[in-house]
């Protein structure tokens, strides 16, 4: 399989890219960064410099032909302010989903997050708010189009060792935290159940064993 990882040096996207390439699969992740090349190919992928705040639709669809999936992890991350989450949280996503459409690669699973899905709380940070805002427009986006999607909202990310045990369910789940390594492994296991498209779900730290998780709701 071969899955194209947009924020390929993102900290989930390198965990990924790793298991991907340890079970045999074929990952590509997308950096704007050159300097980030060498860490992705460390991590066993192939890396192609794009920045997704840059690149047309057309420009990205001609990277995802041959490809099996996408697999959206990337984010304005921390110290970002408002205007960066639109152009990469929802705006990044919505070029992937529309670049993925254009080549014919249907399964993409996008990272969200908890919280979104619904509007800010009053009073909200307004950065946290941009944040949530751009989150959900980009799930909106998503369920839209006519693609194999499934969107994963994980709780707070830790950098924690990987557990293997998760929550994964259809909101809501209690809020909670999840290492990237567990997200990581949920995602390939996502990659692998076709029957898990059209579905949201969220993530946290659980007890059930990573496959289990996945089986039980396709
Ligand atoms: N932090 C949390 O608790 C939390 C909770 C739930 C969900 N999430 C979401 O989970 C996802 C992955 O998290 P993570 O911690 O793995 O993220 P991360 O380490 O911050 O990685 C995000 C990646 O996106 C890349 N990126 C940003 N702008 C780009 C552009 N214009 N073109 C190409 N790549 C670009 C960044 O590259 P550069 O290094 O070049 O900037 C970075 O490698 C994010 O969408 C985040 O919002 C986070």
């Amino acid at each position: 399989m071969r899955v194209v990882i947009a924020g390929g040096h993102g900290k989930i996207a390198l965990l990924l890219e790793r298991l991907l390439a340890g079970r045999g699969d074929q990952a590509v992740g997308l950096v704007r960064n050159p300097a980030h090349v060498a860490d992705i190919q460390q991590a066993g992928a192939e890396a192609v410099v794009c920045d997704l705040e840059e690149a047309s639709a057309e420009d990205v669809a001609v990277l995802l032909a041959g490809a099996s999936a996408v697999v959206f992890a990337a984010g304005a991350g921390p110290g970002s302010g408002a205007p960066r989450k639109d152009s990469v949280d929802r705006a990044a996503s919505v070029l992937m989903a529309e670049a993925a459409g254009r080549s014919g690669v249907r399964r993409f699973v996008q990272i969200s997050t908890m919280g979104a899905g619904q509007p800010p709380r009053p009073g909200t940070d307004a950065v946290w708010a941009a944040y949530i805002t751009a989150k959900t427009a980009a799930e909106d986006d998503l369920r839209a189009r006519d693609l194999d999607w499934t969107i994963l909202r994980p709780g707070r990310l830790t950098d924690a060792a990987a557990t293997g045990q998760v929550r994964l369910a259809a909101p809501p789940v209690p809020r909670g935290t999840i290492p990237r390594a567990d997200v990581a492994a949920v995602i390939a296991a996502l990659l692998d159940e076709p029957g898990t498209r059209h579905q949201t779900l969220e993530l946290t730290g659980g007890d059930t064993p990573v496959a289990t998780a996945v089986r039980s709701i396709c």
